[in-house]
């Protein structure tokens, strides 16, 4: 289909940040659909892994986001808070007491359940406040805690406005062992109020083959009909539908080949556009706050809505306008906006002060190069340049630095990359660490270029390439980049290493 058949409202916008700071400033009624797809509790965290062309996981892994919980002293003081803030919110008494209680019960039994309840609480009240008093909610979760959150949804949106428990049942091979396989997840349906728009005629579900051939007349017009025999010796001609409704067990396949983007826990577009088709009009806003790799976002754009998505993981934003964004030729600034990636030093700089860990993978992949994990790796690398030299893929040790900057640092740094050069590690087997570079915020002394230039040099077909280089945020927006022997898009296009202006 065209292009120019998917237009965009201006409404379109990409937020990178904790979802709450981003509800908090967004007006009330202002979206028509959130569809919502949160951590679920499973207490593990998910990696995403990144992949060269041939389909190869490439060494660097980073923590796309990590779904453990503890009780902190901020999420106690919320759970206390959270009574004011349902008052303010005009949600009624009785959900108020029962928030209450139920916080001083789990707090000796369960603090960890208490920690993730406290964080989807305050979240779903935003939710609530931004919804249309027309709009729906779907929360996607799993039975490790849909139980738990239905109790929290009919205290928010009250429980006379549960629509559905959809069951999104998957298919696939397991043997039982202590338990029947875990074949669904729980999606639960929410209006904001009595009235509500919902069109399930969008959505129709295609018949069957067997069905379509038992309707086994066409008529001049190509409707299929078949001809049934009445209880009166009569007969009555009955005309196929479109389709069958959709009832609360989905049958959608889980994600295939193609589609995959090789984000952890990525739902199907298919499952994404019924809820949007069933439940949101042409034109409307629709709102996921925690967008993952997109997938809300594309079965937006597919279907004529506006759209807004937030994720507190920076590589989910840039993914999305890796691929999703891509994929429909979307411009920047003109058909949507991205907020909360830094676009000056002093952003920057308040990036670091935020979220230190969040600062390293945006200077990391600004600068074009691959994380590392936060918890695994590190041992003073925070990410890898990528190159290819002498037919082999080669590295750069890349170390990011937000607060100020010493000699010793780039003395360290140097240590590292005389470790990583000398040591037989899976990166060596590759071709080994040639260089370092090192990212700061601050200008750096003049004792610390010369630390740099003292590591000497490596010299590549005749070029000759610092091994210790240095650049700084300005250095980053001004488009400098790595001096390594192959040039930043051919390393892109030949090892997948994928470079955004994020
Ligand atoms: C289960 S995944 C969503 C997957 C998504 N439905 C898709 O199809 O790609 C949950 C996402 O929530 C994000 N996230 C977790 N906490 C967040 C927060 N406080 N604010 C914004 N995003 C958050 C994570 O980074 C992760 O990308």
């Amino acid at each position: 289909m065209a292009l120019e058949q998917y237009p965009v409202k201006p409404a379109n916008k990409l937020y990178y940040g904790d979802n709450l700071t981003i509800m908090r400033k967004m007006s009330a009624e202002s979206v028509d659909l959130i569809y919502l797809d949160p951590p679920f509790n499973s207490n593990r965290s998910y990696n995403l892994l990144y992949k060269n062309t041939t389909g190869l996981p490439i060494p660097e892994q980073i923590e796309a986001f990590c779904d453990t919980w503890e009780m902190d002293f901020e999420k106690s003081e919320l759970a206390y808070d959270i009574p004011n803030i349902m008052r303010e919110y005009g949600i009624q008494n009785d959900a108020v007491q029962f928030w209450y209680y139920l916080t001083l019960l789990l707090k000796e039994t369960n603090p960890r359940l208490l920690a993730y309840l406290v964080y989807m609480t305050v979240r779903l009240i935003e939710m609530h406040r931004i919804l249309k008093q027309s709009g729906s909610i779907y929360l996607h979760c799993d039975p490790t805690a849909s139980h738990y959150l239905k109790v929290v949804m009919d205290n928010i949106f009250g429980k006379d406005n549960f629509r559905n428990e959809v069951i999104w049942h998957y298919t696939g091979n397991s043997v039982p062992k202590l338990c029947y396989p875990r074949k669904h997840d729980v999606i639960l349906f929410y209006s904001k109020q009595k009235e509500f728009y919902f069109s399930p005629q969008n959505v129709l579900i295609p018949y069957s083959e067997l069905t379509e051939r038992r309707y086994n007349h066409i008529d001049e017009t190509g409707r299929r009909y078949k001809i049934s025999a009445l209880r009166n010796g009569k007969q009555e001609i009955v005309y196929m539908k479109a389709g069958k409704y959709p009832d609360d067990v989905w049958d959608i396949p889980v994600l295939r080949g193609k589609e995959r983007l090789g984000y952890p826990t990525q739902k199907p577009l298919a499952l994404l556009e019924r809820i949007i088709k069933a439940s949101s009009k042409e034109g409307d806003v629709v709102f996921d706050p925690f967008c993952g790799c997109g997938t809300t976002i594309e079965a937006a754009i597919k279907n004529q809505r506006g759209w807004i998505g937030c994720d507190i993981a920076i590589h989910s934003i840039k993914l999305i306008v890796d691929t999703r964004l891509q994929k429909y030729a979307l411009k920047e600034n003109t058909e949507y906006e991205i907020d909360g990636i830094p676009q000056s030093v002093e952003q920057a700089r308040y990036l670091f002060e935020s979220d230190p860990f969040q600062f390293q993978y945006w200077a990391v992949e600004r600068s074009g190069g691959f994380c590392s994990n936060k918890k695994t790796a590190d041992r003073g690398i925070d990410g890898r340049i990528y190159f290819e030299a002498g037919g082999v893929l080669r590295n750069m040790v890349l170390s990011v630095k937000g607060g100020n900057v010493k000699p010793s640092d780039i003395r360290d740094l140097r240590g590292v990359l005389e470790r990583e050069a000398a040591a037989h590690t899976e990166h060596a087997a590759q071709g080994g660490t040639e260089m370092a570079g090192f990212i700061c915020l601050n200008e750096p002394t003049k004792a610390m270029v010369q630390e740099a230039d003292a590591a000497g040099i490596y010299e590549y077909n005749g070029v000759k390439y610092p091994r210790i280089q240095i650049l700084t945020a300005q250095d980053i927006f001004d488009g400098k980049m790595w001096r390594c022997p192959s040039v930043v898009k051919q390393i892109r296009k030949d090892k997948g290493q994928s470079y955004l202006a994020l």
